[in-house]
């Protein structure tokens, strides 16, 4: 197939350009390049040893994508593309409604237009929300508790309605829980801007020596450490599983909703364990103060996609501290090293 991949520079989608080359697909990337570089494209390209054509566009500029759009033949999109701060979120709720919806609106209008309608979309486990007993079925009733969560509740909305309205849409909705990890040649990876938000990124760069200490938010939860639980899952399966909802959307009509994680929950402490091992070095932390708005607990009833797609997880939180420390250690400053 010929696959538009947006954000595909980013960390999932560098992965995903990756695994859809390595199943036969040809691949046209579309990033403004916010929050990532066109490094990743290269060495994708190394990779595979196949360079995907590569567009900077920003998915706000609609004649821009419309050029994309009018120079190819797609069959399908995956589209990555977004902002996804939580805490920057909540202070310019206004940048993410509008590059998000905006975004996306441009894109399935192009789409429309160029009668392109099979469509994989991240979205994200925050979509649950803080109400939900866990572990999370794709059934329950959505409500995320911060603005970019609620980009994630309302662009599934949209997309359910259009995909109710025509039946000539194809539609799955990709509910991601936490993707940490990188590919095992420790080419591709993470590599945040500034500060990580993010668990794993951090710790990375504390074993690395760019950060003095992890400050582990929380230790006096209702879990069995204290600490919160996750469910962590390795960016190669989580692209992988991208390849199967392709081939899935490619066929039957309609509009699904698949969770994508290992089933399993792992603490903050279990992660700097399993991150210890891997760097062979001890990882300094300190219990701090919760952090707003984390919930204690939360992980995948993942059967749906394992009955649907045929997919599951095959990393252990091992393997993914293994390669992600592998990525980090080779490349200290990540794509700028
Ligand atoms: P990322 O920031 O590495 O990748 C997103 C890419 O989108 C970046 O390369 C960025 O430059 C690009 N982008 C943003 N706005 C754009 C625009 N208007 N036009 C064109 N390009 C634009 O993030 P990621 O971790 O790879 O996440 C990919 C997708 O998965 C995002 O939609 C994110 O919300 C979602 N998601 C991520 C996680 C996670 O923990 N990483 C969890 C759940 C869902
Ligand atoms: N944590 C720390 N210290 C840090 C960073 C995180 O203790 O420096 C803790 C958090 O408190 C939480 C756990 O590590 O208990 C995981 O936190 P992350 O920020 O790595 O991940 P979240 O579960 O908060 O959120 C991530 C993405 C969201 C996405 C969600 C579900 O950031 O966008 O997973 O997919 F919605």
């Amino acid at each position: 197939m010929k696959v538009l991949v947006t954000g595909g520079t980013g960390y999932i989608g560098s992965h995903t350009v990756l695994s859809l080359q390595e199943a036969g697909h040809d691949v046209v990337v579309i990033d403004n390049l916010v929050n990532s570089g066109e490094e990743s494209v290269r060495r994708v390209a190394e990779l595979s040893g196949r360079t995907p054509e590569f567009h900077n566009v920003d998915l706000v500029d609609e004649a821009a994508l419309e050029d994309v759009f009018a120079a190819a033949d797609f069959d399908a999109v995956i589209h990555f593309a977004g902002l996804k701060a939580v805490a920057e979120s909540v202070r310019e709720p206004l940048k993410y409604y509008y590059n998000n919806l905006v975004g996306t609106l441009n894109l399935i209008r192009a789409m429309d237009r160029h009668d392109v309608r099979s469509l994989v979309f991240s979205s994200s486990a925050t979509v649950y929300g803080e109400h939900n007993p866990v572990p999370y079925v794709e059934k329950m009733e959505i409500g995320a508790n911060n603005p970019y969560g609620r980009t994630k509740e309302q662009i599934e909305d949209i997309l359910s309605d259009l995909g109710g309205a025509d039946q000539r849409w194809r539609i799955a909705l990709l509910r991601y829980f936490n993707p940490v990890g990188a590919h095992p040649s420790g080419r591709i990876g993470e590599d945040p801007q500034g500060i990580p938000n993010n668990l794993v990124p951090f710790i990375a760069q504390v074993a690395v020596g760019r950060r003095e200490k992890l400050m582990v938010f929380g230790g006096d939860y209702n879990t069995p450490d204290g600490t919160c639980l996750r469910d962590y899952i390795h960016v190669v399966d989580l692209a992988e599983g991208h390849v199967a909802a392709l081939n899935h959307v490619a066929e039957p009509a309609g509009i699904f909703r698949w969770n994508l994680g290992s089933g399993q929950g792992s603490s903050v402490l279990e992660v700097i364990r399993s991150f210890e091992k891997a760097a062979g070095q001890p990882i300094p932390y300190e219990v701090t103060a919760r952090r707003p708005g984390d919930l204690p607990a939360f992980w995948a009833d993942a059967t749906s996609a394992l009955a649907d797609l045929g997919w599951a997880t095959t990393k252990t939180l091992d393997q993914m501290c293994e390669d992600h420390w592998r990525w980090q250690k080779n490349n200290p400053n990540g794509y700028g090293t």
